[in-house]
């Protein structure tokens, strides 16, 4: 498929959009300071598929993550979670995923996946 490109413009701090390329869902969030914060703090060794904060961003773009929207497990949707927890919950089988989609609690056995993506300037992402 043709490479598809998102306006980051509208995306406000700490929204998550919705976008399809591929007929694959994706992911694009805007992640807030704490929540940069919180993930760099991450020691990635104890991950259950360990990824340093920046093997999930871009350098210089480390506020935004772009990654596939299904679970690692059997392919469901994750939720968006609330109450304070930064990342995804899965509404299957309870995985569990940080704020940069990294997996922290199974059965998903790996993090969510990371497209092929490139910065267009500051302000847009071209998918693909
Ligand atoms: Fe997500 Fe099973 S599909 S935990």
């Amino acid at each position: 498929g043709a490479p598809i490109d998102v306006d980051l413009t509208p995306i406000a701090d700490g929204q998550i959009v919705n976008v399809f390329w591929r007929g694959k869902l994706i992911f694009v969030r805007h992640l807030t300071e704490k929540e940069v914060a919180d993930m760099k703090a991450v020691a990635p060794a104890s991950l259950i598929d360990p990824a340093p904060f920046l093997g999930r961003v871009k350098d210089g773009h480390e506020r935004w993550l772009v990654a596939y929207g299904n679970c690692t497990h059997l392919g469901c949707v994750p939720i968006a979670n609330a109450n304070g927890h930064e990342g995804w919950g899965c509404p299957c089988h309870g995985s569990q995923f940080d704020a940069v989609g990294r997996v922290t609690r199974g059965p998903a056995p790996i993090n969510l996946p990371i497209p092929p993506y490139a910065f267009q300037g500051d302000t847009k992402v071209r998918i693909g």
